[in-house]
């Protein structure tokens, strides 16, 4: 499959890794199901030999693919915001993992994230910014999990909900909180359940409605949701802007 097909509303489809201007939030998104010599390529042409290695090691084909598929999206858009080659950018890690690099090249936020077959990268001039998608599982967890990732008031409203809402409401929630726990860096270490997202049953389209900002770890965190296919959210620091939507067909 391409990566044109089924493009969602709302995302602009081009093969073009254009580099993010000042104040933007960008959020390029991809599916992995590419021809596997596409991702072999990619695996050899653009990714360190770290990166390399972890590929290697992933028991799943499908978890290889979003790793490399991830890690060379990310790296092409890093190397035309910075004028670099996609190998020269030397990509860390911060105290909890989360991928960064050393001034001045730190002046564009990034993040990635990846849920079954789709990859989303944010990038960020001059913000710290966190991204998620979560795929819903046929056999969803989400009753049993609530009360470990919601606060209080949060789970009354969850609990006010019907079953197909609950699902609904659990994927748009646990991928806002990601993006904001992934916007901090703090990994399992964040408190969850003191954060609250979710604000009421029903908003102006029926449906449960989210805080557009929050406040963690001392910074305030503009919220935006996104409709690649798959519950999804942005959460970046600085003055609200609406997140440019870009879907990614290269390589197809
Ligand atoms: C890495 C983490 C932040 C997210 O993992 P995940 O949701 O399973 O996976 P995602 O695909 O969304 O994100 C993984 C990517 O995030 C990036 N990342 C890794 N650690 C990170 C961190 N501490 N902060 C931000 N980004 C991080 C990496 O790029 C990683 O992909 P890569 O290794 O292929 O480059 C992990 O620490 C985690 O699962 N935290 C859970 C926190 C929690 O309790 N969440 C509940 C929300 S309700």
């Amino acid at each position: 499959m391409s990566n044109r097909a089924r493009i969602p509303d709302g995302w602009t489809a081009t093969n073009r890794p254009l580099g993010p201007e000042p104040g933007e939030v960008v959020v390029w998104a991809c599916r992995t199901t590419l021809a596997a010599g596409v991702v072999d390529r990619l695996e050899s042409r653009i990714l360190s030999p770290a990166e390399r290695a972890r590929a290697g090691r992933f028991r799943f084909d499908r978890d290889r693919r979003a790793h490399i598929m991830g890690r060379s999206l990310l790296r092409r858009l890093l190397s035309v915001a910075h004028g670099l080659p996609p190998g020269a950018l030397d990509l860390r890690e911060g105290d909890h993992g989360k991928p960064c690099l050393e001034p001045p090249l730190d002046a564009v936020g990034f993040n990635l994230s990846h849920s079954a077959d789709r990859v989303l990268v944010a990038l960020a001039p001059g913000r710290t910014v966190g991204v998620d998608i979560e795929v819903a599982k046929e056999r969803s967890p989400h009753d049993e999990i609530a009360s470990r990732v919601m606060s209080p008031v949060e789970l009354e409203i969850y609990r006010g909900l019907d079953q197909a809402g609950r699902r609904a409401a659990f994927y748009r929630l646990w991928a806002i909180k990601e993006a904001v726990v992934k916007a901090t860096g703090r990994g399992l270490t964040f408190p969850v359940r003191e954060l609250d997202v979710l604000a009421s049953r029903s908003g102006e389209d029926g449906r449960p409605r989210f805080h557009r900002e929050v406040e963690a770890d001392g910074s305030l965190w503009r919220l935006a949701e996104l409709a690649p296919g798959a519950a999804a959210a942005v959460a970046f620091d600085g003055a609200r802007v609406e997140p440019r939507l870009r879907w990614w067909t290269g390589d197809g």
